[in-house]
């Protein structure tokens, strides 16, 4: 196997019960959701040339705490329930069937097929995330059609479209931004035109859809995530961009995210919505920078200042740079990033009938800049102060992938590592226990073991940051992008 098989192809479709090794909590009955890109071959002998492209597989782990996996003979007081399966989409049928046409930043595009993919029968290979609305499991990613997924068999159950007459853009964030203190969850979609404009939406449990507010731009950004508060929402549009005019032009065109085009003189314009008006706070300008992933956001003194964490990254040039070939060669910088922390002081405009607050500012202060991929909070910080941030970790410059998980204290500065000797690991995800303290849970993780060729979920104590438990899955798999944690996604009676 090669150094990387983390960017090699999985076929192999599975429905197992795994044996745990260590011990899980009795409380841990929900199951973890993961995506991403599970093969990157097509029909024919051809394949994808981008990371992003790979065809989604879903992977689902459903913990089943004080039951013997079904058949053990080890025994292993508790079980893990493990499915992976390729989402079955219009995309997967068509790249299956040499009909792939391009996606995001595989193969150059005709005007037609730009159009297609974007605005007529948007692109469905929503290999992303998996996320909750309502009681559908939707499978996501940048265009604006979502995927419905049955979460116990990850079968493909229609596309979803929502209800209402908000409107949309022609691109899509594959990440929402739940509020657990209302359920609430919000998303913006990038409207392309002689003006541009990104409309933010509130997006109710039934399906619905409320028109939020919109931002004009001139040159859309790619963002691919965005910040929420209690009464904020927060666009950082980093100077990476497309030319909107450009995108609708006849012709053969290069793949559509090789389109945006670093323009750091534009800075980083940060546009603070109120969440209930729509209307824009705020709008001070950084300097240049970009990030894929907003950690959290937060408010101080009563709103008045607004906090946000981002994962950083200095120079966009980021994206073209993940295509599989520079991967498997081990060019990682563009996924290894920094902990940064940016504050706008809203204490002259949160008081304001009327917006046109250019004359705020917006500092940013380093957190930690010694490699990161993929952070997160516990669920139950998201739009308030948090602690504590997890997060792949990566050297600078970065070489290889993350050799273990990191555990960040933005209080002390103190950091905490977990490795397990040359495994590569995945996006740490917090589940909250019923501690009293910000860490007390377990952190879930699926690092790969080269040597063996396979992978394993790793659960990690939160507070202690070490193994508790183990399950060894029954392949290797792909390095994924996302997980979500589903409390409500319980173990099936056997049978
Ligand atoms: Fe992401």
């Amino acid at each position: 196997m090669e150094s990387y098989p983390g960017f090699h192809s999985l076929e192999d479709e599975r429905a197992a019960s795994l044996a745990v090794e260590g011990s899980l909590p009795e409380w841990l009955t929900g199951s973890l959701i993961r995506n991403g890109p599970g093969t990157f071959s097509l029909a024919g002998g051809e394949s994808v040339d981008h990371w992003f492209d790979g065809l989604a597989m879903c992977y689902r782990f459903t913990f089943d705490p004080g039951n013997q996996a079904r058949g053990s003979t080890t025994g292993a007081e508790d079980a893990v329930h493990y499915r992976n399966r390729f989402l079955e989409t219009d995309a997967y049928e068509e790249a299956r069937t040499g009909q792939f046409t391009g996606g995001f930043a595989t193969g150059e595009t005709t005007l037609r097929e730009r159009l297609r993919a974007f605005v007529t029968e948007p692109y469905d290979n929503t290999n992303i995330i998996v996320e909750r609305i309502g009681d559908r499991y939707l499978a996501l990613t940048e265009s604006p059609r979502a995927v419905v997924v049955d979460p116990d068999t990850l079968g493909v159950e229609g596309h979803f479209q929502y209800d209402g007459s908000a409107p949309v853009g022609q691109l899509a964030c594959a990440h929402l931004k739940r509020d657990p203190a209302t359920g609430t969850m919000f998303n913006f979609e990038t409207e392309f035109g002689r003006t541009s404009t990104y409309h933010v939406h509130a997006l109710t449990d039934d399906g619905g859809r409320r028109h939020v507010g919109s931002v004009e731009t001139d040159a859309p950004a790619y963002m691919h995530s965005f910040a929420l508060t209690p009464r904020y929402v927060v666009l950082t549009e980093f100077p990476l961009r497309v030319n909107p005019l450009t995108f609708l032009t006849p012709g053969r065109q290069a793949p559509f995210i090789e389109q945006f085009e670093w323009q750091p003189d534009r800075g980083t314009r940060v546009i603070v919505m109120d969440r209930s008006s729509g209307r824009v706070l705020a709008e001070p300008v950084a300097d240049a920078v970009f990030g894929f992933h907003h950690v959290n956001a937060f408010e101080r003194d009563g709103g008045t200042e607004l906090v946000f964490d981002v994962e950083t990254i200095p120079d966009a040039t980021a994206i073209g740079e993940l295509s599989l070939e520079s991967l498997r060669d081990g060019d990682l910088n563009a996924i290894a990033g920094r902990l940064e922390r940016f504050t706008v002081d809203l204490g002259g405009v949160t008081g304001r009938a009327r917006y046109g607050a250019e004359d705020t500012t917006v500092s940013r202060e380093m957190l930690y800049d010694d490699g990161t991929a993929l952070p997160t909070v516990s669920p139950a910080r998201w739009c308030r102060s948090h602690r504590y941030v997890y997060a792949m970790s990566m050297d600078q410059p970065a070489t290889e992938w993350a050799t273990g998980v990191v555990k960040y204290d933005t209080e002390t500065g103190d950091v905490s590592e977990f490795d397990s000797g040359g495994d590569y690991f995945g996006e740490p995800i917090f589940v909250p226990g019923d501690g009293a303290t910000e860490d007390a849970g377990v952190v879930l993780t699926v690092a790969l073991d080269v040597d063996a060729g396979r992978s394993r979920l790793l659960v990690l104590d939160g507070q202690r940051f070490d193994e508790r438990a183990r399950a060894v899955l029954p392949h290797f798999v792909p390095f994924d992008f996302h997980g979500r944690y589903f409390p409500e996604v319980r173990a099936k009676p056997a049978g």
